[in-house]
């Protein structure tokens, strides 16, 4: 079936959706993106993921396209014109077209694209109750990966290399050998029943995920700690898990050549899944 997208104004048919090949998110990977769930057709902390636009579009000096307020009405209007129940919504502001020069274009306009796809809820559960497999590699990105940009190069040789292992995704290590995150996801460790993450930083990018994962456990009898952890750590974890708008909460069974506590999804990742799904439910 095919499917509707925005792009710069215009509602098209996915497959006849264009951009310019002097578009500066193609040439420079000048931009940056956020990626929203819809679960129930309901857009999964989107004030959230919006704000953290707005900040990205800051940091680089980019301005919106189009009034904040019309981001809602055109997401929402492709989950309409999708059809879309469960999926993702894909959304990337780039700074336009101009020829190729690395300094800012003057008086271009930002391109904004925005994409829509569908989920299985019933696909998500099922890979919940597998577990999924990690490698670790190393952390080759830049000094500001809290800005959610379209430079996406590292992350992309990340998870193939973890790919190529027989995994499904990467925990990437610092000079140090600190876990700073997965390749697109937080990566979480439960050590005696206490719940490890990285701490934010511009080392890490601040999850929505793990931002309302942290808000829901606030009144549950949970120990959470915000530090780092290395391999070290992991050998003595009980359970591991990661976060993101595509994954929500997704347990890890093995890291590199460790099982992780007996190699099945433990209590916790449920009881942690049912807390976020609790949250996002109730805003
Ligand atoms: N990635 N860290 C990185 C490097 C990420 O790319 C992502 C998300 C996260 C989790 O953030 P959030 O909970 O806000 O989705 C952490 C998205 C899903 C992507 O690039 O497809």
């Amino acid at each position: 079936m095919s499917s509707v997208s925005y792009v710069n104004g215009s509602y098209v048919d996915h497959s006849e959706a264009r951009v310019s090949i002097e578009d500066r998110g193609y040439q420079f990977a000048d931009g940056v993106y956020e990626v929203f769930a819809v679960i129930n057709k309901k857009i999964v902390d989107y004030d959230d993921h919006l704000n953290r636009l707005f900040r990205s579009l800051k940091e680089i000096s980019l301005d919106t396209p189009i009034a904040k307020d019309a981001y809602l009405v055109h997401i929402r209007n492709l989950v309409r014109k999708n059809y879309i129940t469960n999926g993702i919504i894909y959304l990337q502001v780039s700074r336009g077209v101009a020829s190729r020069d690395f300094k800012f274009p003057i008086n271009t306009k930002p391109s904004i694209v925005i994409t829509a796809k569908r989920i299985s809820m019933e696909n998500y559960y099922e890979k919940f109750k597998r577990g999924i497999k990690v490698k670790i590699t190393e952390d080759l990105r830049w000094k500001r990966v809290d800005i959610k940009t379209l430079n996406l190069l590292p992350p992309v040789l990340a998870k193939q290399e973890a790919i190529e292992s027989g995994c499904d995704e990467a925990w990437m290590t610092d000079a140090n050998g600190y876990i700073t995150e997965g390749s697109s996801s937080n990566a979480w460790i439960l050590i005696k029943n206490k719940l490890i993450t990285t701490p934010t930083s511009s080392s890490i990018l601040k999850g929505i995920t793990r931002t309302t994962l942290i808000r829901s456990l606030k009144n549950k009898n949970i120990q959470l700690i915000e530090k780092r952890f290395n391999k070290k750590d992991i050998k003595k974890s009980s359970e591991a898990f990661i976060t993101s708008a595509t994954q929500f909460v997704m347990p890890v069974i093995k890291i590199d050549n460790d099982k992780i506590g007996n190699g099945r999804v433990g209590k916790f990742a449920q009881i942690f899944r049912e807390s976020y799904m609790e949250a996002i439910q109730l805003k």
